[in-house]
């Protein structure tokens, strides 16, 4: 399956493939989203496929639904299933606490719902997303329609309160429109540059009214 592959796709695809071995028959796994859990949806089916292997599996996204069911694994809702064994999933950044930046293909809602009804987690990610600190990769928060530019306003308050000034917020766009999330929300991405406490800004961030979910 690697043979023409990129040095950064053959490592994605051999984290995919090491977690997918992982996964056994009868377990309930949540799939993420982005292009090394891509790699993991294509070595599951094969697994499947070779040594009928069954599982009951939850999608992180429209997008990983699809993928899955196209290479015919079926994919249940979350609350049809309740809990799950494993969830594997990708990462934007990770530092050496294990702290991560996901959300970089705005799953970021889905995906922590995803994770927390999960028993385990598995991070596949190439040594690209192995950082010092966190925050070159730019922060997704998803954030709700209503009163977005207040919500943009308080954010940018809330990071200059903790010493973030020269914070930077983009609303991230596709395709030259507004990006719309899974849930209808929308992205706020924040250029942050270094986060020095990832909890702690995390929580700052989930305590404004119209902020959904941070990437953190
Ligand atoms: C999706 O919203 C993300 O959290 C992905 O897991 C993350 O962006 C990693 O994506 P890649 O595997 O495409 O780098």
């Amino acid at each position: 399956m690697s043979d023409v592959l990129s040095p950064a796709e053959k490592e994605k695809s051999s984290a995919a493939k090491t977690a997918a071995d992982t996964i056994e028959s009868g377990m309930k796994v949540g799939l993420g989203t982005g292009s090394t859990t891509a790699w993991l949806i294509k070595h599951l089916a094969l697994i499947m496929r070779e040594k009928g292997l069954r599982i009951e599996a939850a999608a992180t996204s429209v997008q990983t639904a699809n993928l899955a069911l196209r290479l015919g694994i079926k994919v249940k809702a979350l609350d049809e299933i309740g809990c799950l064994d494993l969830t594997i999933d990708g990462a934007d950044e990770f530092d050496n606490q294990l702290n991560l930046i996901k959300g970089g293909g705005g799953a970021l809602l889905r995906e922590k719902i995803i994770a927390r009804a999960s028993e385990q987690m598995i991070v596949i990610a190439d040594p690209s997303k192995d950082v010092n600190n966190l925050g070159k990769f730019p922060l997704p928060v998803e954030v709700i329609p209503f009163g977005f530019a207040s919500s943009q306003s308080l954010i940018k308050k809330t990071l200059g309160d903790i010493g973030y000034h020269d914070a930077k917020l983009v609303v991230r766009e596709k395709n030259g429109k507004r990006f719309v999330t899974d849930e209808g929300n929308q992205i706020l991405d924040l250029y942050l540059d270094k986060i020095s406490d990832p909890l702690d800004l995390s929580q700052r961030l989930n305590e404004i009214p119209g902020v959904v979910e941070n990437g953190l």
